[in-house]
C-alpha cells in the first residue's frame, strides 16, 4: 500500500428532515447564490422548504438556475458574474451533480481574477474558493464529499473534471427522501455512475485488502439496492444506502493507498463532450466492454475475485469465472437496471468521432492498471458500439 494523506472536511448531516441544518449557513455571511437544475426542486417542494430556513436565518438569496445535465461553462460564468456583482458569501447547491459541481467552479471562480474555463483545464489555478453547501437529490456522483467538478464546453466537444481542495463541500444535507422523485432512467445511471467510481478504484494490483472489502461491500450494497430504488422509489432503506453507498464510492476511502485505474471515465467523458449523453449511461455501456478488453494473465485474479466476492459465483475454472463475472455485470446493468446496452441506443449511430475521442481520452487517463493507448480506446469504443 503507498502511502496516502486523507483528509476530509465535509460535515454531513445525514436522514430525514436534516435540511434543517441550513441554518447552519448563518455562520458563514449573509448573502447566499442558490444554485440549482431545470425545476425539480421546485416540483418536489426542496426549494420552498430551504427558503424558508435560509430567510428564518436572515441570509440574503440570489438565485441562478437552470443548469444543465452535463453543465456548461457558460452557465459557470454567469454564476461568478452574480457572485462578483453581488459579493456572495457563499454558495447553496441544491440538486444533482451536475448543479453541485457547476456550484463547485463558481465558488472558485468568485475568487479567480480570469475566465472560470481556465480553472477547468488546469486545477492548480484554484487556489481559494467560497464555502460551499448542497443539498443532494440524486445518488449518483458523490461530489457531495469530494473535489471533484466536471464541467463541458460544447461548442468545442470539450468535457473534462477538475479538483481542489478548496472545492469540497463545506456541509452537505443527505436527506435520502428527496431522492424519491428521481426518475427510474436516472436512478439506474446513478447506480451505474456509483459502481463505476467503486469498481475504478477496486480494480487496482495494489495489495490494499482493506479498500478492496470495503469497495466489495460498497458493490453488494449498490447491486442490493439500485434494483429495489427502481421498482420501489419510495423505499426509504434503499435509497438510504444506495446514497451513502454512492458519498463513499469516490470521497478517497477506497481509493487511497494505490493507484486507481480511472480508465473507464475518461472514456466517457468524449462520449457526453461530443453527443451529451447521461454520465450513467454511458459508464454502463463502456464498462463490461473494457473489461472483456482488458481481461488477461495479468489480470485474471482481480477478475475472479470481481465474480466471487462481489457476485457470488463459484467455481474452479478461473477464466470462466472471470467471464461469468462480467456476464453478471452485463445483465445487471442491461437487463435488471434497464440501462442502454451499446451506443447505438443513446444515439451514437456512426464511428466517426471514434479516433479524435480516443486520442481525447488517451490523454485524460492514467490507465495504470492496465494501460490503454489510442488503438486500445477505439476497439473498446468499437465492441460497445
Ligand atoms: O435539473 P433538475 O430539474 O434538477 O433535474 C435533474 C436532471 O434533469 C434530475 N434530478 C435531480 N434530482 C432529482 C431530479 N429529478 C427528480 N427528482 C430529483 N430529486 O436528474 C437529471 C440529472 O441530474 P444531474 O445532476 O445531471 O445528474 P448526476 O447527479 O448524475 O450528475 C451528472 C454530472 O456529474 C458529473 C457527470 O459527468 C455529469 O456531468 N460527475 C461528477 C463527478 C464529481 N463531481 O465527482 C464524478 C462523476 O464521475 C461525474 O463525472
Ligand atoms: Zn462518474
Amino acid at each position: 500500500m503507498y502511502n496516502f494523506t486523507l483528509h476530509i472536511p465535509t460535515t454531513i448531516h445525514f436522514g430525514k428532515g436534516t435540511i434543517s441544518h441550513l441554518d447552519e449557513l448563518k455562520n458563514y455571511g449573509q448573502k447566499a447564490l442558490l444554485v440549482y437544475g431545470g425545476g425539480s426542486i421546485k416540483k418536489n417542494g426542496i426549494y420552498d422548504t430551504a427558503m424558508d430556513i435560509l430567510k428564518k436565518s436572515d441570509i440574503k438569496v440570489s438565485e441562478l438556475s437552470g443548469v444543465e445535465p452535463n453543465p456548461r461553462i457558460e452557465t459557470v460564468r454567469k454564476g461568478v458574474e452574480i457572485c462578483k456583482a453581488e459579493s456572495i458569501d457563499m454558495i447553496l447547491a441544491i440538486g444533482g451533480g451536475s448543479t453541485i459541481d457547476c456550484a463547485k467552479v463558481i465558488a472558485a471562480g468568485a475568487k479567480y481574477d480570469g475566465d472560470a474555463w481556465d480553472l477547468v483545464l488546469d486545477s492548480s489555478k484554484i487556489t481559494a474558493a467560497l464555502p460551499i453547501f448542497d443539498v443532494l437529490t440524486l445518488s449518483a456522483t458523490g461530489t457531495e464529499m469530494d473535489p471533484f467538478a466536471v464541467i463541458s464546453d460544447l461548442t468545442k466537444n470539450e468535457k473534462w473534471g477538475t479538483g481542489s481542495p478548496f472545492m469540497v463541500p463545506t456541509m452537505s444535507v443527505l436527506d435520502p427522501e428527496y431522492t424519491y422523485s428521481v426518475s427510474k432512467k436516472q436512478t439506474a445511471a446513478g447506480t451505474a455512475d456509483m459502481m463505476s467510481h467503486t469498481m475504478e478504484s477496486y480494480f487496482t494490483k495494489e495489495n490494499a485488502d482493506c479498500q478492496k472489502f470495503m469497495a466489495e461491500g460498497l458493490l453488494r450494497t449498490m447491486i442490493k439496492n439500485g434494483p429495489i430504488a427502481l421498482n420501489d422509489p419510495t423505499n426509504y432503506d434503499a435509497r438510504a444506502n444506495l446514497m451513502w453507498a454512492g458519498t463513499h464510492a469516490i470521497n478517497g476511502n477506497i481509493g487511497a493507498g494505490s493507484e486507481p485505474a480511472w480508465c473507464v471515465h475518461p472514456m466517457e467523458h468524449e462520449l457526453s463532450a461530443f453527443y451529451d449523453i447521461t454520465h450513467g449511461e454511458g459508464l454502463a455501456i463502456l464498462t463490461p466492454a473494457w473489461m472483456e478488453h482488458i481481461l488477461n494473465e495479468d489480470t485474471l485474479s482481480n477478475f475472479v475475485d470481481f465474480a466471487k466476492n462481489v457476485w457470488g459465483l463459484t467455481g474452479n475454472d478461473d477464466w470462466a469465472l472471470a467471464h461469468a463475472g462480467i456476464d453478471a455485470l452485463k445483465k445487471f446493468f442491461f437487463e435488471t437496471m434497464g440501462l442502454p446496452a451499446n451506443l447505438r441506443a443513446v444515439g451514437i449511430t456512426d464511428d466517426k468521432n471514434f479516433d479524435i475521442m480516443a486520442q481525447k481520452a488517451c490523454d485524460g487517463s492514467k490507465g495504470s492498471f492496465a494501460p490503454l493507448t489510442k488503438e486500445d480506446i477505439i476497439e473498446i469504443f468499437k465492441a460497445a458500439f
